[in-house]
């Protein structure tokens, strides 16, 4: 079995390197930040396989440029920067990271939906600023999360992970999707309903959702308008599922209560206005960012290319068709 050269686009925790290290030729990008398209196009050529972040636009020019590559091995479930009809085109297979971030991002959700509904964010800000003289009856009021309606869109792995949680504080589970799901209501008890019927219902609304052509923008000015006055919006999956501009006027205007947003349309960019609002908590794209986790995600990018180096067909390829046409002899 021929050595394999691999390039990593960003550092990423080591046990990762560490095995590719072991079988591989390794280069890895040092520098703690993205790398430019032009420094992209030049590192990914004559590599066999390259290991890529959801930050990196995967496109046709680059797999032009990786003409050696069999695999880019994306670190996140997500894989909306890549572009796989091009990818298969060429003969590249493509893998991610499901199933090992579901319960962390899950877990990230609930803590943007308590810090909102009882004004954690704000009041730590209030508190280190030295502006708390005492309790006071009506101090940062904020709302009951037990007993309450969540609205959950995307019943998938995270969707359901966090329902789960739901449960242990007896809300009451809506959830929308492409279509019923029979699992999701075993398991949580919830209640397929359409999207409005969802955004009239709910006091939380959490986004699970993949970012898709017909999931771009699903939450805009419209649905906002459809928002209970006091609900709270969630998202941990693509900023651009949700319009921000009108997101952003939706909190000005009172429309909605409160978000709280791990990702944004424009990542790293935020929408003009949102920074300066209260009713938000603004996390920079962490909902997978426990120890435990990113060192998984990292161990799975790399089996599935030293899977892929072996021959055989890696356990995450999201084009399998490749495999089978060009490398399963
Ligand atoms: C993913 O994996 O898609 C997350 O957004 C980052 O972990």
């Amino acid at each position: 079995m021929n050595k394999w050269n691999v390039y990593v686009t960003n550092e990423i925790p080591k046990p990762a390197l560490d095995m590719l290290a072991e079988h591989c030729d390794l280069e890895v990008n040092r520098l703690g930040k993205p790398l430019p398209k032009s420094t992209l196009l030049e590192k990914v050529q004559g590599r066999d396989a390259v290991l890529c972040l959801l930050t990196d636009q995967i496109d046709n020019e680059v797999f032009k440029a990786a003409s050696q590559a069999k695999i880019f091995a994306n670190y996140a479930v997500g894989y909306n920067n890549i572009d796989i009809p091009a990818a298969t085109e060429r003969g590249i297979m493509i893998s991610n990271t499901p199933g090992v971030l579901t319960d962390t991002t899950a877990e990230l959700a609930w803590a943007l939906l308590f810090s909102v509904a009882r004004r954690v964010a704000e009041s730590d800000k209030y508190t280190r600023m030295g502006k708390y003289e005492g309790w006071g009856p009506m101090l940062f009021l904020g709302q009951d999360v037990m007993n309450k309606t969540v609205g959950i869109i995307g019943p998938g792995r995270i969707g359901l992970s966090f329902a789960k949680r739901a449960k242990a504080f007896d809300m009451k589970i809506l959830y929308t999707g492409r279509a019923p799901n029979p699992q999701f209501e075993k398991e949580t008890g919830g209640q397929y309903v359409s999207l409005n019927q969802l955004l009239q219902d709910s006091d939380y609304v959490s986004i699970h959702t993949p970012l898709l052509p017909e999931t771009f923008h699903l939450i805009g000015e419209k649905e906002f308008k459809q928002m209970k006055k006091t609900a709270i919006l969630i998202n941990t999956s693509r900023g651009p599922v949700v319009d921000e501009l009108a997101l952003v006027k939706a909190l000005q205007t009172g429309e909605i209560w409160g978000a709280g947003l791990d990702v944004y349309e424009w990542e790293p960019k935020l929408a003009e206005g949102l920074s300066e609002l209260n009713n938000v908590t603004l996390c920079p794209h962490i909902a997978s960012a426990t120890i435990e986790t990113r060192t998984k995600m990292g161990t799975i990018a790399a089996s599935n290319i030293l899977t892929a180096m072996k021959g055989e067909l890696p356990p995450n390829c999201l084009n399998p068709e490749v495999f089978k046409s060009k490398f399963d002899k």
